[in-house]
C-alpha cells in the first residue's frame, strides 16, 4: 500500500519532529484580467492575483494545497512539478491521470511531502491549461544546504512564451486538419517574472546571488548570457551538481537552472546580459532562418544614477552542455540496467488529418477512468498492459533500473519529462547525430546529471536511466504543452502489486463523481471483466474538448477562429 511509513528509526523521527511543518495554501482558481504585455486577455490566477504566488517550504514539510475551482467554464487541477510524490501518487495532479479533472464549483485537497530541497513548480495539469497563466513557482528550502554559505541572496526568474488567445482556442486550431503541414501557435510575447520588460536587479557588488531560473514556457527554450559576469550553474531541476562555470545556458520549457553570480570581478557598472526566446528551433542550424523572436536586456544595477549599456550585439550561442555536467559529490551512479524501453517520437497525423505526435506511431489517447484508479481497482489484472487502453502504458517492477532511449525524429528540439522521478542523463549528443546507434557504439556518462527534464536535440537522441522505486503511475511526455494536447504521452505504471486496493481519499473520488467519470475499472470503466476493451478510448477525440465545462459536443463544431499567425513547425 501506498501508506506513510509509520516505522523509521528513532533519530529520523526526531529529525522529522524537529523539522517538518505544514506549509498550508487556501487557494481559488479564477479568470482575471492581465495585460502582462500590454494586451489585456483573461487570465487564470489565484485568490484574484496573477503572477501566480509561490509554494515555499523546507525539505521534509508537508505541503497542502485546498484548491478551489472557480473558473466556471473550465475543469482544472494542479501538478507540482519534479515533486516524487512517495506514497501520495494520487496528489500528482495529472488529469486523468492520477485524478479525475476538478469541475467548476468543486474543491479537492492536495497533500503531499516535499522531500527533496531545489527549485521546482506548479501548474494545472489538464489539457493545456497552465498555458494560461495557471503556473507558480515552489520553492524547497534547505536549511543544511551545501551551497547556503555561498550565497547571500536568494532570487527567482521565470521566464515564458506568451499568447494573446485562449489556449482552448490555440488548441483547437493546432488539431484541426487545416493545420497541415503541423504548425504550433505563434507566441506573441516574451514574460521575464511574467512581465514584459528589461528586467532589473539591484546588486550590491560585495553579495553572491542565487538566481533560480524557471521555464514555465508552452514552447519556447530561453539562452541566457552573462558574459561579464561570473555565473556558476549550481543545480539542475532541483538536483545539485558540482559547480560549472557558465556564460551561456539554454533553458527549454519545464527545465529550472541554479546559478551563482558574483560580480566582484566586474569593475564597469549596470552589468548588461542577455535573455533570448529561442521559439524551440534547432539553434545549432542556421537554416532554420531567424530563432529569436524576443530579446530582453537585463540589468545588474550597481548605480542607479549611472546610463545603462546594451550587450555587444553579437552573441556566439554556445550553451553549457547540461548532459556533461556532474552530480554533486556522494551520488552513486545506478547501474546494471535490465529495462529497456525505444521510443521513437514524431508526427503522426490521423486518419482525419489531424496532427498527432506519437512514441512508436501512438499518440496517448485519455482515457474515461484515471489510470491510478483503475491500478488501484482491477485487482491482479493491473499488471497487463490491456486494462490501461492506449495511454502508451509500460508496466515497471520494483527495482527495475530502466533506460530509455527517445529518439527524436523532428528538426526541433524537444524538452522529455518524467513524473515521480529524476534520471541519469547518460548520453545527449548534439544535433542530427542521428538515431541512436546501439549500446555498443555510445560512450555514456560515468558520473550522469540527474534531471527532470531533458531536452533532446533535433534528429538525435538521448539515453536516460531511473531506478523503478517510486510505486504508483508516472507520465513520461515532452514538455512543449502543444505536443502533449498532440499525444506525445507514455505512461509508466511502476509496482502495480503495491497499488492494488489503494485507498485514495475521498475528495478525489467524489470530483469524479462530479465531472461525471468513473472511479474503477479497466480504462473504459469496465469492472466485471477488466480484460473488455470495449469502452476504452482507441483514438483521440476528433473534437478537442480542452477543459471546457460542460464539455462541448462534436456537433457543436468549434466555435472559435484559427489563431492569426502560426509559426514554422515544430
Ligand atoms: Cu510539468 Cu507532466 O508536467
Amino acid at each position: 500500500m501506498l501508506r506513510p511509513q509509520l516505522a523509521c528509526s528513532a533519530s529520523l523521527l526526531l529529525a522529522a519532529v524537529v523539522r517538518a511543518a505544514t506549509v498550508t495554501y487556501d487557494w481559488q482558481v479564477d479568470w482575471i484580467s492581465a495585460a502582462p504585455d500590454g494586451f489585456t486577455r483573461p487570465v487564470i490566477g489565484i485568490n484574484g492575483e496573477w503572477p501566480c504566488p509561490p509554494i515555499e517550504a523546507s525539505v521534509g514539510d508537508n505541503v497542502v494545497v485546498k484548491l478551489t475551482n472557480n473558473l466556471g467554464n473550465q475543469s482544472t487541477s494542479l501538478h507540482f512539478h519534479g515533486i516524487r510524490q512517495i506514497q501520495t501518487n494520487f496528489m500528482d495532479g495529472a488529469s486523468v491521470v492520477t485524478q479525475c479533472p476538478l469541475a467548476p464549483g468543486d474543491t479537492m485537497t492536495y497533500n503531499f511531502t516535499v522531500d527533496v530541497a531545489g527549485t521546482y513548480w506548479y501548474h494545472s495539469h489538464n489539457m493545456g491549461q497552465y498555458v494560461d497563466g495557471i503556473r507558480g513557482a515552489l520553492l524547497v528550502y534547505d536549511p543544511d544546504d551545501p551551497y547556503g554559505g555561498d550565497y547571500d541572496e536568494d532570487e527567482v526568474v521565470t521566464l515564458s512564451d506568451w499568447h494573446h488567445e485562449e489556449t482552448i482556442h490555440l488548441s483547437r486550431f493546432l488539431l484541426s486538419p487545416e493545420n497541415a503541414p503541423p504548425e504550433p501557435p505563434a507566441m506573441d510575447s516574451i514574460l521575464v517574472n511574467d512581465i514584459r520588460r528589461d528586467p532589473h536587479f539591484n546588486i550590491d557588488r560585495n553579495k553572491t546571488y542565487r538566481f533560480r531560473f524557471i521555464n514555465f514556457s508552452a514552447a519556447a527554450s530561453f539562452m541566457l548570457n552573462f558574459e561579464e559576469v561570473n555565473a556558476e550553474v549550481i543545480a539542475i531541476d532541483s538536483y545539485n551538481i558540482r559547480r560549472a562555470k557558465a556564460s551561456t545556458i539554454r533553458i527549454a520549457p519545464a527545465q529550472r537552472y541554479d546559478i551563482l553570480i558574483d560580480f566582484k570581478d566586474t569593475d564597469s557598472d549596470n552589468i548588461p546580459f542577455l535573455i533570448a526566446m529561442d521559439a524551440n528551433l534547432d539553434y545549432t542550424n542556421p537554416e532554420l532562418g531567424p530563432t529569436w523572436l524576443f530579446n530582453l536586456t537585463g540589468h545588474f544595477i550597481t548605480n542607479p544614477y549611472l546610463p545603462l549599456r546594451r550587450n555587444q550585439d553579437v552573441v556566439e550561442w554556445d550553451p553549457l552542455d547540461d548532459s556533461r555536467l556532474e552530480p554533486f559529490w556522494g551520488y552513486s551512479p545506478l547501474s546494471n540496467p535490465n529495462r529497456f524501453i525505444l521510443f521513437d517520437a514524431e508526427f503522426c497525423p490521423d486518419q482525419y488529418g489531424i496532427p498527432r505526435a506519437c512514441f512508436n506511431n501512438r499518440p496517448y489517447v485519455m482515457q474515461n477512468v484515471p489510470t491510478l484508479y483503475t491500478a488501484a481497482t482491477v485487482g491482479e489484472f493491473n499488471t497487463n498492459p490491456v486494462v490501461y487502453g492506449a495511454v502508451n502504458p509500460f508496466i515497471l517492477s520494483e527495482g527495475d533500473v530502466v533506460d530509455i532511449v527517445v529518439n527524436n525524429h523532428d528538426e526541433r528540439n524537444h524538452p522529455f519529462h518524467l513524473h515521480g522521478h529524476h534520471f541519469e542523463v547518460l548520453d545527449r549528443p548534439f544535433a542530427r547525430a542521428g538515431t541512436w546507434p546501439g549500446r555498443n557504439a555510445t560512450t555514456i556518462n560515468r558520473y550522469p546529471p540527474l534531471r527532470d527534464t531533458v531536452d533532446v536535440m533535433a534528429h538525435s537522441y538521448v539515453v536516460i536511466r531511473f531506478l523503478a522505486d517510486n510505486p504508483g503511475v508516472h507520465l513520461f511526455h515532452c514538455h512543449i504543452e502543444w505536443h502533449v494536447e498532440m499525444g506525445l504521452t507514455a505512461t509508466f505504471i511502476l509496482e502495480p502489486e503495491k497499488i492494488r486496493g489503494l485507498e485514495i481519499p475521498q475528495d478525489h473520488l467524489d470530483s469524479c463523481r462530479k465531472i461525471g467519470m468513473a472511479t474503477e475499472g479497466n480504462a473504459g470503466g469496465n469492472v466485471d471483466n477488466p480484460l473488455h476493451t470495449s469502452n476504452m478510448n482507441d483514438q483521440p477525440p476528433r473534437f478537442h474538448a480542452g477543459a471546457e465545462y460542460p464539455p462541448p459536443r462534436f456537433e457543436d463544431e468549434p466555435s472559435c477562429r484559427p489563431p492569426s499567425r502560426i509559426m514554422r513547425g515544430m
